[in-house]
């Protein structure tokens, strides 16, 4: 293994530019030749090439982003497309590659690794955290912790106008971020994809928590459990109360990478070439706990399921 390329995929998230450093830099520490493929498997089709060195990752351990840009590329999913990026990767003599990024790019890595034979890890980066074998993926807890500061503030006006607030959170197919935060910043409900809601009982646990003097409410939406505005106006229309929505949208997947996130993707990053090195391939690199591991790629592109007991937790301590 002389030269390795290493590639982000799929939405970004912070703590991507904090993997890409420790990559780089093991991989030269190792006396590898390291090419950074620009706008993920799109970049790749297209020869988006470029030689990296040390100095080439200084200063982004604290970005948010990535600095090698990223894209869903659907040229990819086609054989076409994966001809082209396998002749691409012959062409350039790399050897191996380290893939950043969450369960679609997974799968393409598994393609890469299982069908052409090229050596191949990847490394979880996602906020909807739902590589299944690692205990977290890198910008989860960032992505958390944004929203929460965001909920806090929405807990502020709430209480003090006495108001329900609906607020939209990241996760298309995951109610990792909802949970998470559902229960950190004390919400009343979560909406997630992964359990089907009661508009019937939410509106009676509102009425009778009025007659309580219970003054404000604050439901967690994942955007793949519904629509905030569609959840505000049946709130609305039972209960005849006023409601307010939020959605936060891509500011979740932006910002400085936490402690947390910076550590896991260093640790995970170094692991990921040191694999490659030692001639692993379909395999990508997680954390249980707290234990650097390899998992096989089939298995982590699978969906993680999600610990429901947090959104029985909430439900208690509303
Ligand atoms: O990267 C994961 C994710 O942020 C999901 O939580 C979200 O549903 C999706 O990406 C949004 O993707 P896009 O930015 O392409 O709209």
């Amino acid at each position: 293994m002389k030269r390795i390329g290493v590639l982000t995929s799929g939405g970004d998230c912070p703590g991507m530019n904090a993997a890409l450093r420790s990559v780089v830099r093991f991989a030269v520490h190792n006396r590898k030749e390291i090419i950074g493929v620009f706008r993920g498997y799109q970049g790749l089709i297209e020869g988006e090439l470029k030689r990296l060195d040390r100095r080439s990752v200084s200063n982004i351990i604290n970005r948010g982003g990535t600095i090698l840009k990223t894209a869903r590329s659907k040229e990819f999913m086609t054989v076409a497309g994966q001809r082209k990026a396998v002749r691409v990767i012959k062409t350039h003599k790399i050897d191996g590659l380290v893939v950043i990024g969450g369960n679609g790019s997974f799968r393409g890595a598994h393609l890469l690794a299982a069908k052409y034979a090229i050596p191949t890890i990847g490394i979880p980066a996602t906020i909807d955290n739902d590589i299944s074998g690692s205990d977290f993926a890198i910008g989860s807890e960032t992505a958390v912790n944004t929203a929460l500061g965001a909920i806090d503030k929405i807990r502020d006006t709430a209480t003090s106008l006495e108001r329900i607030f609906v607020v939209e959170v990241m996760g298309r197919e995951s109610g990792f971020v909802a949970l998470q935060v559902g229960l950190a910043g004390g919400a009343e409900d979560v909406v997630i994809p992964e359990i089907r809601y009661d508009i019937t009982k939410m509106c009676n646990d509102i009425k009778s928590g009025y007659k309580k003097g219970k003054i404000s409410w604050i439901i967690i939406v994942a955007e793949g459990g519904a629509e905030a505005k569609d959840i505000a106006k049946r709130i609305t229309n039972k209960t005849k109360l006023e409601t307010r929505v939020v959605v936060l949208g891509h500011i979740q997947r932006g910002g400085t990478p936490t402690a947390f996130d910076r550590i896991l993707a260093l640790r995970l990053g170094a692991f990921a070439v040191e694999s490659l090195i030692r001639g692993e391939t379909n395999k990508a690199v997680g954390m249980v706990t707290n234990e650097i591991k390899l998992i096989d790629l089939p298995f982590a592109c699978k969906k993680e399921k999600l610990d429901t007991s947090l959104y029985k937790l909430i439900q208690i301590l509303t």
